[in-house]
């Protein structure tokens, strides 16, 4: 069994990225299991509260279920061009202690993907993402692309994929990303 953990990084109940991250679970084949994680519940990144009262109980748990996983599916939203803050801040309190950063993030395989209502589908937004993922010592599974552009037009109200080649291609960058970890 190939245990994924997926992050939307994205809080709006509507969002596209958890859309897609729920999408993704649907389209993740036998053998795998892909679990779902919030950003809901995690404070903003301050050094004084880290000394004070340690990890936050929402870090510690995602923490773990990052350790658990065998990778990690980044679902990333795309702002002013770059990394929004909720997602980064979320990393940056999981790159905390530094002493963790190699048990957490050495060699773990993640693949980026994301949805935009916009023409460009976060690419500048997974972009931004690599230096993040080599301080970190991850794993950059570069194997496939996903891009969502005009989400409007892929997703219903409902948050389901109504774009036959989306997914189409969201089951073969899940299948993909599955068969590096396999291999
Ligand atoms: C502050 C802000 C900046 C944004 N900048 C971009 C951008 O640079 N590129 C882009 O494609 N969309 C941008 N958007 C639109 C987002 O892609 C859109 O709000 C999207 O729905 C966010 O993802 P979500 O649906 O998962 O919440 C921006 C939205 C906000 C709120």
């Amino acid at each position: 069994m190939v245990h994924l953990l997926g992050i939307s990084g994205s809080l709006r109940a509507q969002s596209f990225n958890t859309a897609l991250l729920r999408a993704a679970q649907a389209a993740a084949g036998d053998g795998v299991r892909l679990d779902a994680a919030t950003l809901h519940g995690i404070p903003l990144y301050d050094g004084d509260l880290e000394q004070r009262d340690g990890m936050p109980p929402a870090v510690r748990e995602l923490k773990q279920r990052v350790l658990d996983s065998d990778g990690l599916l980044m679902v990333t939203p795309e702002y002013n061009n770059g990394i929004p803050g909720v997602a980064k801040n979320a990393i940056d309190w999981l790159s905390r202690p530094a002493g963790d950063i190699g048990r957490v993030f050495g060699g773990k395989p993640v693949a980026l993907l994301g949805a935009s209502p916009g023409g460009f589908g976060t690419v500048l937004s997974q972009s931004a993402w690599l230096p993040v993922l080599r301080t970190l010592g991850a794993e950059l599974w570069a194997g496939g692309r996903m891009l969502v552009s005009r989400a409007g037009q892929v997703f219903d109200a409902n948050g389901s994929i109504v774009d036959a080649k989306i997914d189409e291609a969201l089951r073969r960058f899940v299948e993909g990303f599955v068969n590096h970890l396999r291999r």
